[in-house]
C-alpha cells in the first residue's frame, strides 16, 4: 500500500511539473481547454445526392453479392461529395459540401449509417465543419442523425441534423434532395 501511495506521489509530482506549465504556457491550448459559453446555431440547407449523368456526386464503391436483390440495397457502400445549397433547387446558392461515406445497414427498412463531414464554404462558417455520424432512417421521412463534433466555429460541437425527404428517385440509383435542419451546440 505504501509503495502504491509513493508511486502516486511520484506521478503527481511529475504531472505537476509537466502539465501545468504546458497549460499556462500556451494561450491557444488554454482557449481550447476552457472554450467559454455554449451557443446554439441553427442552419437550414438542402443536401443533393446526385446519382445520374456524367458528374454524379455519390458513387457506389462496394456491395455484397446479393445487395441488388435486396429491397433496400442492403450492404451497398457509397462515397459522396454532395453539394449543400440554400434551397431545394440544385442551382440555388452553394453553402458547403457533404463529404463522406454511407453504408446501407437496413435489410428490411431503408436505413443507412452515415460517416459524413459537412464542410461549410460560405460567410462566417467558411472553413468550419461538423461531423454527422450515426443512424439515418431514410424510410422514416423525418428523422434525426447525431452531430458528434466539429472544427473551426464549430469546434467541440454536438447536436442533431433533422432530415426531411424533399425528393427521392430510385429509378437510376438514388437521386435525393434532403432538407437539413442543423441544431449545433458549440462554443
Ligand atoms: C472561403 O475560404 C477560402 C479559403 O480561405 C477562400 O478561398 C474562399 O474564397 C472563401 N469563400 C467564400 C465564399 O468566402
Ligand atoms: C427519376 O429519374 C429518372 C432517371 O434519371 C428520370 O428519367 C425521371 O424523370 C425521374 N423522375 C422524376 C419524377 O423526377
Ligand atoms: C426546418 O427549418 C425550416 C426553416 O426554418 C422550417 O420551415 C421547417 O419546418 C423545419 N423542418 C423541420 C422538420 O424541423
Amino acid at each position: 500500500m505504501a509503495e502504491v501511495a509513493n508511486i502516486f506521489m511520484f506521478l503527481s509530482m511529475f504531472l505537476a511539473v509537466v502539465v501545468v506549465p504546458l497549460a499556462q504556457g500556451s494561450d491557444d491550448l488554454t482557449r481550447k481547454i476552457r472554450p467559454g459559453k455554449e451557443k446554439v446555431t441553427q442552419i437550414h440547407c438542402y443536401y443533393h445526392n446526385v446519382d445520374h449523368g456524367d458528374n454524379p456526386t455519390t458513387v457506389t464503391v462496394a456491395m455484397a453479392p446479393n445487395s441488388m436483390k435486396s429491397p433496400t440495397g442492403f450492404g451497398i457502400v457509397r462515397v459522396l461529395d454532395n453539394p449543400l445549397t440554400t434551397g431545394p433547387d440544385p442551382k440555388s446558392k452553394l453553402v458547403g459540401r457533404a463529404h463522406g461515406i454511407y453504408a446501407v445497414d437496413g435489410a428490411f427498412d431503408f436505413n443507412i449509417l452515415m460517416l459524413v463531414d459537412l464542410a461549410f464554404t460560405d460567410g462566417i462558417y467558411n472553413g468550419s465543419t461538423v461531423n454527422v455520424v450515426g443512424r439515418n432512417h431514410v424510410a422514416a421521412g423525418v428523422r434525426d442523425t447525431p452531430i458528434v463534433g466539429g472544427t473551426g466555429v464549430f469546434a467541440f460541437a454536438r447536436g442533431i441534423v433533422t432530415m426531411t425527404n424533399y425528393y427521392l428517385n430510385f429509378t437510376s440509383g438514388l437521386d435525393a434532395i434532403i432538407e437539413y435542419n442543423l441544431t449545433i451546440i458549440h462554443y
